[in-house]
């Protein structure tokens, strides 16, 4: 059973846990305000919000109801298009009509979701933030100038919004609905456990690589929902160490104080990976069990060399993750095993980092290549080098060769080449949709380069390293 608050009121359901919330709120609930488009996570029409209880108030995040399942609605509030609903337009709304920012309107519900969902966040309101809070929804009929335009409206509308604790304000001032501020005081009667997993059930996180790849089976498939695992959400600093809970996900990562201390451009990297919505819902144990040759997250955490504590009926192992890959798809990993807790050695005032990715488009889109770089030097020398790249073999790949013939090494344009030449015998692309092998081998230099150019900006310039590797 689970049991959560839908937009106003309290619901218990028998339902299969694995069905979508999607299909619950249209076809159980009579909620045909969010709509089907993709049921791929790609198109924004179906976002809800998701309200969670955290330190006494509540946070909303967007996710794509086509890929939540109902077991990690469990303990939240869910609030479609109908719980935004008031006697009149919210500003968000009114925005969208003042710049006449709907056509068709079937995207409009998931933009006015995102939108308002936007107004709820503890920051200032710009105008950039309130764009990339729209990132994961699509519009074919207005171009969307008209949108952005009431992005801007509606930003310039919320200049007196209290950065913290906004509910309130956002009440007062006719944004959302009264029953907002019952929510917290609610939500603390519901029970945030989650049924026990039958055994051997597969683990089921954000399920935006679950859903996307088996949406039919994931409906009454034995499962382990191990989403809503707080403890395994956490971050935090420990001898010497990082560890970052299987289940925390890319907004997590995004968020945390501790990733923004060691990775300064941490919210640059992390806005690489698909779009709001599924940064709030893809998990980092999710990304490395799907074993994307390109997945992002991967990457990131190869090249910071990092272990995976893995669990099994009480008993723990830990391995490098560079060793969690043994070909396409195929881990070192029992079915039922769980990946508990990913950590890596905080870096010191020495360390560097750079992370790359080249896609189709910036935003809400998989790699075409993907690389990091983690370097610590003294003076000139390099002293610890761990390069990873995705999308250029089957697995996303630790470059073990490369890595090592850096290490000791003066920093040298010459050097770089040299090193480039060894990254080419370690990888073997293929032609795909993404590129032909000889474009992502192109690429894979060109993000090598890339990497020494960004950290190393007064030691290397492009035309040089291209000259010197020519
Ligand atoms: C529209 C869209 C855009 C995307 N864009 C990107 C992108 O830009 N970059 C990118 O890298 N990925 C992208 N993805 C893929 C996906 O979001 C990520 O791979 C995400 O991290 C998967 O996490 P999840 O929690 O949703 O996984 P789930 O779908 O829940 O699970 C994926 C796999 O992990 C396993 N699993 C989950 N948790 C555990 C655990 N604790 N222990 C053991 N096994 C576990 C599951 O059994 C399953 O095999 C995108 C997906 C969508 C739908
Ligand atoms: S229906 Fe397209 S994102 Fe859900
Ligand atoms: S108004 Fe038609 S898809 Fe956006």
């Amino acid at each position: 059973m689970v049991q959560f608050i839908l937009n106003t009121q309290t619901v218990q359901s028998e339902e299969p846990l694995g069905m979508t919330v999607l299909d619950f709120v249209r076809y159980h609930k009579h909620l045909r305000g969010t709509k089907i488009g993709c049921r791929e996570g790609d198109c924004g029409a179906c976002t809800i919000m998701v309200g969670s209880l955290v330190k006494g108030t509540m946070q909303y995040r967007s996710m794509t109801s086509c890929l939540m399942p109902l077991a990690n609605a469990q303990g939240k509030h869910i609030v479609t298009i109908e719980g935004f609903n008031m006697e009149q337009l919210n500003p968000a709304q009114q925005a969208l009509v003042n710049e006449g920012g709907t056509q068709c309107g079937f995207c409009t519900v998931g933009f006015i979701v995102s939108m308002t969902g936007y107004c709820m966040e503890n920051a200032q309101a710009t105008y950039d933030e309130a764009i990339a809070a729209i990132d994961g929804n699509i519009c074919r009929c207005t171009g969307y100038k008209s949108i952005e335009r009431a992005c801007q409206q509606l930003v310039k509308s919320l200049q007196k919004k209290p950065t913290q604790k906004p509910i309130e304000w956002l009440v007062k001032k006719k944004y959302l609905p009264a029953y907002f501020t019952t929510i917290p005081k609610r939500i603390k009667t519901i029970t945030a456990s989650q049924a026990k997993p039958k055994t051997n059930s597969i683990a089921v996180a954000g399920g935006t690589d679950l859903y996307v790849q088996r949406p039919e089976d994931m409906v009454t498939a034995p499962a382990n929902h191990v989403f809503n695992q707080n403890k395994l959400k956490t971050i935090y600093a420990k001898n010497g160490y990082v560890y970052i809970g299987a289940q925390a996900t890319a907004t997590d990562m995004l968020e945390s104080s501790i990733m923004q201390t060691c990775f300064p451009k941490m919210d640059e990297y992390m806005k690489l990976v698909s779009s709001t919505p599924i940064r709030n819902m893809g998990t980092v144990a999710g990304n490395f069990v799907n074993a994307s040759p390109i997945g992002d997250l991967t990457i990131f955490f190869l090249a910071l060399n990092s272990e995976i504590i893995l669990t099994l009926k009480n008993k723990e192992r830990t391995i490098l993750l560079k060793d969690f890959y043994k070909g396409y798809k195929k881990l070192s990993k029992k079915p039922t095993e769980l990946i508990h807790w990913i950590r890596f050695k905080k870096p010191s005032k020495n360390h560097v980092f750079n992370f790359e990715k080249v896609c189709k488009r910036t935003h809400l889109d998989i790699a075409s290549v993907n690389s990091a770089a983690h370097i610590s030097t003294k003076g000139k020398t390099i002293k610890e080098a761990h390069i990873s790249i995705g999308g250029v073999g089957p697995i996303p790949t630790y470059l073990n060769k490369t890595s090592s013939f850096l290490i000791d090494k003066k920093l040298t344009p010459a050097l770089i080449s040299e090193a480039h030449k060894i990254l080419n015998s370690e990888i073997s692309p293929i032609s795909d949709a993404r590129g032909s092998a000889d474009y992502k081998r192109l690429l894979a230099r060109q993000l090598f380069f890339a990497h020494f150019i960004t950290l190393f900006p007064s030691t290397f310039s492009l035309q040089q390293l291209v000259v010197e590797s020519a």
